[in-house]
């Protein structure tokens, strides 16, 4: 099957030597897309930055920002049987990037910032996306609740709700332990290295995607 998946962190420019992003190292997207690859699929990685090595077999679209990261989906997804978000993206970009260095002039300073093109969240309502779709979700609390509304407003399959309140867990760490949330039901995959747990994701994920001849799941 054709898999896309998103990895990583977004850079939003502020001014050309700053930027702001998040804590994500890439290491969970990266991990799903090497299993995928490992099982036989047609991977598509989508990253924004990371220090991390290209997994073997993979095809890699590097971007930068969320918007650059909205058009590389956009314009890859009718392709796919099968998207995983597991990108860390903007939520918020400066609604202005400055042309010069920003002075240190005054005691404060103001950033205004703007509400980000939601990529998972359009994937279905905008892009006609009609594969397995997978959202991830980052949360500090409530979390089986905060991935269920997240899987019914933008059209999920399945959610991958994580834990990032843990250091030993989440994001930047090697290890990782997730709930699934599903429309009907919701499973928890216990800690694990990010490469063991990303292999038994993809072997779920798989039984998500439309079978050919019927149509069905
Ligand atoms: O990269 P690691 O260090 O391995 O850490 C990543 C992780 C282990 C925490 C990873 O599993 C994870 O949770 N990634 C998603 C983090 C996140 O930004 O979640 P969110 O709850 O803010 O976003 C919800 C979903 O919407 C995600 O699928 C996200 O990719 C997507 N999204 C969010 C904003 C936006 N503008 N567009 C999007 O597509």
């Amino acid at each position: 099957m054709k898999i896309l998946i998103t990895a990583g962190p977004t850079q939003e420019a502020v001014d050309p030597v700053r930027y702001l992003t998040n804590r994500s190292s890439g290491k969970m997207g990266y991990a799903l897309a090497a299993a995928a690859a490992k099982r036989g699929h047609r991977v598509l990685l989508i990253s924004g930055p990371t220090a991390l090595d290209l997994p073997e077999g993979v095809d890699f679209l590097p971007v930068v920002s969320a918007a650059d990261m909205y058009q590389a989906v956009e314009s890859q997804l009718d392709k796919q049987d099968i998207a995983i978000f597991a990108a860390a993206v903007a939520d918020y970009t400066p609604a202005h990037v400055a042309d010069h260095k920003i002075k240190k002039d005054g005691d404060q300073l103001t950033l205004v910032l703007e509400k980000t093109k939601d990529i998972l969240g359009s994937a279905r309502s905008v892009m006609n996306f009609s594969g397995a779709l997978v959202g991830f979700a980052a949360e500090t609390e409530n979390l089986e609740d905060n991935a269920r509304g997240k899987l019914q407003r933008k059209g999920c399959d399945l959610v991958v709700g994580n834990d990032v309140s843990r250091k030993d867990i989440g994001f930047d760490s090697s290890e990782n332990e997730v709930l699934l949330v599903y429309p009907d039901r919701t499973e928890s995959l216990p800690k694990d290295n990010k490469d063991h747990l990303a292999y038994h994701l993809i072997e779920m994920i798989e039984d998500l995607a439309p079978n050919p001849a019927t149509g069905q799941s």
